[in-house]
């Protein structure tokens, strides 16, 4: 840079001497003479001036036009690039816009599939839960109809010699045997009872064998309700309390089944409050069902039993045949409604009959 600074102005000197050597010349013996030298000098500043300012303003020019040239390469390089830019922004606008179409595509295919599969899911669950219900049912109506037989011949077995004491003691009676003495008196009393009580027993296991298909009538079931509470033994230490719905339609019923399923329903709840508490029945009307509830605040059941409580023969009472729950499902599955149950150990429980209004 500094060799070519140093190379024009040795340039610069080398025209300029000559040019003054000319001018000089010229004054002196030439064509100039009569031009003062004042003038000469004058002339020749504005000559190496003019000379010196052309070549500044013809390298600007140049570097000017190579500025210009260089600015229109390059807006032409801008503007290509800016246009490859651009189609490139395009076409990568146009694949995103592609692919979030695809990605919508596939995700609606995916939640409908998914919705699909949890109905099936759904579906399979309730099938699966009837085919158990049904099997249950049939498990149960099975082992109820082996038990209904057995039940049936042992009682009529045991009717006869049951018959034969009753008379023996009618005998007793009637010949005032033990009449002067208390002990014969008092054990002649307890055998009147347990002949009694097993009497009892008999006629359960026969109305047991005896279930038969329902008889229906339209049957009002509040009034069901009343009946079976008039039958029921009362006790001071239980209190009882009904909500009955007025405005309940009449239903197609066996009057008697329904009868024996409140009646079993109502004496466990009361068996399960030895020291007293609160039997609460409501019946409520639903879209089209009937729905009968007995809550009682009684022992409650535990999460190990609630499966077992249907079976036929199950019980947790000394004195329990274990056979009142299972008929009443068998019942009220003849009548084509549900019964279901709700326990808290400690707290209490609740058991709820489903009947259709139309079937
Ligand atoms: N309301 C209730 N509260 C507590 N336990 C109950 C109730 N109802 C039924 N259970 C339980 O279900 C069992 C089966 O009842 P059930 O079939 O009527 O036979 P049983 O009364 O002869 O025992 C009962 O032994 C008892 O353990
Ligand atoms: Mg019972």
């Amino acid at each position: 840079m500094k060799s070519l600074a140093k190379g024009k102005i040795t340039l610069g000197l080398v025209i300029s001497i000559t040019l003054g050597v000319v001018i000089v010349v010229g004054m002196v013996y030439g064509p100039w003479r009569n031009v003062k030298l004042g003038t000469g000098f004058l002339l020749l500043i504005f000559g190496v001036g003019g000379i010196g300012l052309y070549k500044t303003l013809r390298k600007r020019i140049e570097l000017f036009r190579l500025v210009e040239q260089q600015r229109d390469e390059l807006e032409i390089k801008v503007s290509k690039r800016t246009k490859e830019l651009e189609e490139a922004k395009r076409d990568l606008e146009k694949r995103v816009d592609e692919r979030t179409k695809e990605l919508q595509q596939k995700y609606t295919e995916l939640s409908r599939s998914q919705t699909a599969t949890l109905y099936m899911v759904e579906d399979l669950n309730r099938q699966s839960k009837e085919i158990k219900d049904a099997q249950d049912a049939l498990i149960r109506s099975e082992k109820l109809a082996a038990i209904g037989q057995l039940a049936s011949s042992v009682a009529h077995e045991l009717r006869n010699p049951l018959g034969v004491m009753k008379n023996a003691l009618y005998y007793f009676n009637m010949v005032g045997f033990g009449k002067d003495n208390a002990d014969i008196k008092e054990n002649l009393d307890i055998m009147s009872k347990e002949i009694e009580n097993s009497d009892k027993i008999i006629t359960d296991l026969l109305d047991f064998s005896r279930i038969k298909k329902p008889a229906l009538r339209l049957e009002n079931i509040n009034s069901i309700v009343k009946e079976v509470l008039n039958r029921i033994e009362r006790r001071s230490d239980i209190e009882i309390i009904t909500e009955l719905e007025d405005t309940l339609p009449d239903i197609k019923v066996d009057a008697l089944h329904i009868q024996q399923v409140f009646y079993n329903v109502a004496q466990n709840a009361i068996q399960s409050m030895d020291k007293g508490g609160r039997l609460k029945i409501e019946t409520n009307f639903g879209d089209n069902f009937i729905e009968i509830s007995f809550a009682d605040t009684g022992s409650g059941i535990s999460k190990e039993n609630l499966e077992k409580i249907f079976n036929p023969l199950f019980s947790t009472k000394a004195k329990g045949t274990g056979l009142g729950l299972s008929v009443c499902a068998s019942l009220i599955e003849g009548h084509g409604g549900t019964i279901d149950v709700q326990s808290k150990v400690g707290r209490g429980t609740v058991f709820t009959v489903k009947l259709l209004v139309k079937h």
